[in-house]
């Protein structure tokens, strides 16, 4: 009986150190369980003398009947606590500033060739593009430049192999237009190309646009019409424009078109070198030799193409005179387009 008693100040003792539901659960198969303290406690009752059973078997059950009781109560204050503690863990705190993120904007680049896709799309030429890392025969051969051919600027080019190079120019898009699509042809190639070279005009990494028309009866003027309304459109439709005649193996004729500078209203400065005029692009009038490499009958057709640096106009355009800082991302730079 004695025994019996002590079960409920050892059960006291031992929740006291209780801090979780888990702890609690122990103590109660501990005590309450199958074999537990109390319940094997009842087992005696068959060995106990019949006047005194009811009393031991009573003792018992109140025993049992405590510990319930202090188990339950024990239950509901851990359960209570865990739900602060996860209340206070999940709060916001909704007086803290937010985090701020930075925007981002449209680089100065992507921002002129875009401004130089849409005049064009608004003249009726369609967009095409082809891959950077390009074959000899697109970049070179097929433009009217044999492997000895003097315009073919070793220096200038990355070379992956003997076959493959990082293309110098947008021009093997012509080639590769020409060669899928027939006549009339309107297109723009936009696109990076690759020279090895490195100053303040000249980064190893930089972008054209490449512009073509083929048709049946494409000449000269129509270049001049073409970029002339171009070049007013994207600079100002009182800009002085000045064809001068060039040399590029894929155009007979070929010109240079020069932009009246802007820096000195062509009164001549340092950036035009005293000339009054600046040089935007190159272009002609399609060689033949550039037709029968694709299958077209020269008798037939005829066409123009240009290529304009995008850094170039976006230098112009902006009065910029370092092409490295287009990348170099500094947004002080950066911010201002
Ligand atoms: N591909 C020439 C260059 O990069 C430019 C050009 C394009 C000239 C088309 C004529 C016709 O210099």
């Amino acid at each position: 009986m004695e025994e019996v008693l002590s079960l409920k100040n050892s059960f006291l003792e031992e929740s006291r150190t209780v801090t979780s539901l888990a702890e609690l659960q122990q103590l109660k198969v501990k005590y309450l369980g199958k074999k537990g303290l109390v319940t094997s406690k009842l087992k005696f009752l068959s060995g106990i003398s019949p006047e005194l059973r009811p009393e031991y078997g009573k003792t018992v059950n109140e025993v049992k009947g405590y510990i319930e009781e202090q188990i339950n109560r024990i239950e509901s204050l851990l359960k209570k606590e865990d739900h602060k503690k996860r209340i206070l863990s999940e709060a916001l705190d909704i007086t803290l500033p937010g985090k701020f993120t930075p925007f981002g904007r449209e680089h100065p680049i992507n921002k002129v060739l875009s401004e130089i896709t849409r005049i064009f799309i608004s003249m009726g030429f369609e967009v095409e593009e082809g891959p950077e890392v390009e074959l000899d025969y697109y970049n070179f051969e097929a433009l009217n430049m044999p492997k000895d051919h003097s315009a073919r600027d070793m220096q200038d080019t990355f070379y992956i192999s003997d076959d493959v190079v990082l293309r110098t120019h947008t021009s093997p898009v012509q080639i590769r237009v020409m060669e899928k699509k027939k006549p009339p042809l309107k297109i723009i190639a936009p696109g990076k190309v690759y020279r090895c070279d490195a100053d303040i005009s000249h980064t190893p990494m930089f972008h054209q646009v490449e512009g073509f028309m083929v048709d049946t009866a494409i000449s000269f003027s129509d270049l001049k019409g073409v970029l002339e309304s171009f070049i007013h459109s994207f600079f100002t439709v009182d800009t002085p424009v000045r064809f001068r005649p060039s040399y590029f193996p894929f155009t007979e004729p070929s010109a240079e078109i020069d932009i009246g500078c802007p820096f000195c209203d062509r009164k001549g400065c340092s950036v035009c070198k005293k000339s009054g005029w600046l040089e935007i692009l190159g272009a002609g009038v399609i060689n033949p030799r550039v037709f029968e490499m694709v299958g077209y009958n020269p008798e037939v057709y005829s066409g123009f193409a240009f290529g304009m640096g995008v850094e170039r106009m976006a230098m112009l355009k902006y009065s910029i005179d370092d092409i490295r800082l287009f990348f170099e991302n500094d947004m002080r730079f950066l911010k201002q387009f």
